[in-house]
């Protein structure tokens, strides 16, 4: 049983606490580094510093998904709760709720709204959210839950007296999934939910590469700094002597695999030695180690990849530019 603990009238379910996240950590960056060519995973940019710099990422001019998301959701978000009939709203990788806030606010309007499950795998982000939220919900259930969206869906709460849930899983982080994760993170989300369930998936759809790349390698260097905020982390959790002044951001457009690939290139020749680990690591002049991948999508894809996971796609919108998709599909059969 996870952990639990009240904030408000609210729950909290703590699936991973900060040592169990340091110990992942340290096992995935140990097979990171090890590994050729280097990666690191991507969960751990968002501490709190992280998750502040992603809500950064999302004002920047050329981070077109938020705002092309939050169209969609201003034109259709009554639409969605009705056709969802949900009364719970369940959402993966909350962060700071913020487009959330249509939702919710639509499906009170609509059937009743009766609670809301913010599931996140930063602690900081998510019970900020949950503050704010309510105070502007006053009269909102809200239950969160601090997980990992690869391992705890299984466990995703059911509402207490019964009820029907829609899960969203915006700002395109299914993306930041590779199509075997996705398969496998689909799978566990049907475990996790009952037969007439509803999910709400927000893609970011393949566009003119220029603008993709931009909204990866901002002028501001916004997205440079979220990048080499995991390195902040290794000095932090695992005492690793990496200075992230010596790693340069690198964001291309990957064709054949149609996602965006963000690395952190070195500029030098260097060693970083990582004290929790024992470990040592060599990198060469200009080699890379591959932090997060965002792949882009086409409108049909979202609908055979749902379908093929066993979920009926319903209905899907996009923003009048076409530039981002939200697709909602039904459970029929848990
Ligand atoms: N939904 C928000 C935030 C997207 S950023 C929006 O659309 O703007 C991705 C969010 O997913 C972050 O809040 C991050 O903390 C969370 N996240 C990333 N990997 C996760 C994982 N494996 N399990 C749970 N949450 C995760
Ligand atoms: N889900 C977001 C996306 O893929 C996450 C994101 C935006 C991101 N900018 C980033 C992840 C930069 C790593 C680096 O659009």
């Amino acid at each position: 049983m996870p952990a639990r603990t009240r904030t408000r009238d609210n729950r909290l379910d703590i699936h991973l606490r900060p040592e169990e996240l340091r110990e992942t950590l340290r096992r995935d960056v140990r097979a990171g580094l090890t590994a050729t060519p280097k990666t690191l995973p991507s969960k751990y940019f968002y501490d709190a510093r992280g998750s502040a710099l992603f809500v950064d990422i999302t004002r920047l001019p050329e981070y077109y998904p938020t705002r092309a998301e939050a169209a969609i959701l201003a034109r259709h978000a009554d639409e969605i709760a009705a056709v969802s009939g949900a009364d719970w709203l369940v959402e993966l990788g909350s962060g700071a709720s913020e487009k959330t806030r249509r939702l919710l606010h639509a499906l009170e309007a609509g059937a009743g709204l009766r609670g809301y499950v913010p599931f996140d795998v930063s602690a900081a982000a998510l019970t900020e959210a949950m503050d704010a939220l309510a105070q502007e919900f006053p009269g909102l259930e809200q239950h969160g839950v601090v997980g990992d969206f690869e391992r705890h869906l299984p466990a995703l709460p059911h509402p207490p007296r019964g009820g029907t849930r829609m899960v969203a899983f915006l700002g395109s982080t299914i993306g930041n999934l590779d199509p075997g994760e996705r398969a496998r993170f689909l799978d566990d989300l049907r475990g996790g939910l009952a037969a007439g369930d509803t999910l709400l998936l927000g893609t970011d759809l393949v566009k003119d590469t220029g603008r993709l790349v931009a909204a990866y390698d901002d002028a501001a260097g916004v997205t440079a700094e979220f990048n080499r905020n995991v390195l902040h982390v290794l000095r932090r959790e695992l005492g690793a002597d990496v200075d992230p002044a010596d790693f340069e951001h690198v964001a291309v457009w990957n064709a054949a695999d149609r996602w965006i690939e963000m690395r952190l290139r070195a500029r030098r020749d260097l060693e970083v030695r990582v004290a929790d680990l024992g470990l040592a690591v060599r990198f060469a002049a200009g080699e890379e180690v591959r932090t997060e991948i965002s792949a882009k999508f086409g409108r049909e894809q979202v609908r055979a990849e749902l379908a093929a996971a066993g979920y009926t796609p319903l209905r899907q919108w996009t923003d009048p530019d076409g530039d981002f998709a939200l697709t909602l599909a039904r459970l029929d059969q848990a």
